[in-house]
């Protein structure tokens, strides 16, 4: 385990964790994550609970609070932070003592979860986003969080991203990795949920993650769930629960929220080398994202 500087190339470095290859955010707790991260696979889990599961930047708080909401019956503001939640960010002790169903989540790769979870049948909410959007917002998070002590350009920011030689190594192999899973293991109770459509079409995507959940549509639940949690709302009401770790002048887990930043931000030749990477990467993907894919939902609700 060791904190380091990763270098942009261009005069600025990013503080992160080395556990034994795998790079994470060093939390402030350099020890204690990476004793998460390494004994991840033996998580105690209980059957009801759910897992978040996400690459960082994908949506997982937005996700984590519309399922909490649900579990607590009540479209009301969720008064503490996911990262509270969060399997590698959070202590054992305090998840341990944590009520049923537990809305538990991490950005870790498919083959580091806990066992348990895919013994159990543990409900699995996987939560995807144009990688692009993802990657803007990964710099903007990289910069405004005061642990990573980061203050280089973009133009330098993005080939780290594309190397996977940001936090939790390579989007591409998670997205691999997971993918591999899903086709040979069909039966594994995993609910995907594109942050694009959740943006579009709110109400449709929280009915079906809460038909996934088992959750009772109560009194009009969803509607108000998928309300409480647009994004100018979350940005308010969740203010006061914000995990500290950045300047709240200039920093919010809160940026944006947007579809298509990307454009005010990759160049047309960064854009280029971006989906020459991506077919190179994803050429044995049967995946398509959204701005590549047919819409594949089913309206039956
Ligand atoms: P931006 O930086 O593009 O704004 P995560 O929760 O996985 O860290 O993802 C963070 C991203 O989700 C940020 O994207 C954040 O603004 C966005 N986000 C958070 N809550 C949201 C909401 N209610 N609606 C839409 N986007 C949201």
């Amino acid at each position: 385990m060791t904190e380091y500087k990763q270098d942009d190339g261009d005069g600025h470095s990013i503080t992160y964790l080395d556990t034994d290859g795998y790079t994470t955010c060093t939390f402030g707790k350099p020890t204690e994550i990476a004793k998460r991260i390494r004994e991840m696979t033996n998580f105690k889990c209980r059957p009801d609970d759910v897992f978040i599961c996400a690459p960082v930047k994908s949506g997982t708080h937005w996700t984590w609070e519309i399922i909490s909401m649900m579990f607590k019956g009540k479209a009301e503001t969720i008064e503490r932070s996911k990262i509270e939640n969060m399997l590698e960010g959070s202590s054992w002790d305090l998840l341990e003592s944590l009520p049923s169903p537990r809305v538990l989540n991490t950005h870790v790769y498919y083959s580091r979860l806990p066992e348990k979870a895919k013994e159990l049948g543990c409900k699995m909410i996987y939560v995807l986003r144009n990688p692009k959007d993802l990657a803007v917002s990964l710099y903007n998070h990289t910069k405004g969080i005061t642990l990573y002590n980061y203050d280089g350009k973009w133009d330098h920011f993005l080939p780290l991203f594309l190397q996977g030689r940001t936090e939790y190594n390579s989007w591409f192999e998670y997205v691999l990795e997971w993918e591999r899973e899903m086709s040979t293991s069909p039966e594994l109770p995993i609910h995907l949920v594109y942050y694009e459509d959740l943006k579009e079409n709110s109400l449709l995507e929280v009915s079906r993650l809460g038909r996934f959940l088992g959750v009772d549509d109560k009194d009009g639940l969803f509607e108000a769930i998928s309300r409480k949690c647009q994004f100018d709302n979350m940005a308010k009401d969740k203010q006061e629960y914000l995990y500290p770790c950045g300047d709240e002048e200039t920093f919010s887990f809160y940026r944006k929220g947007d579809v298509g930043d990307w454009k005010n931000w990759f160049t047309v030749a960064q854009n280029e080398h971006f989906d020459k990477v991506y077919s190179k990467m994803m050429k044995t993907s049967k995946h398509k994202f959204r701005y590549e894919r047919m819409k594949q939902m089913d309206n039956k609700l």
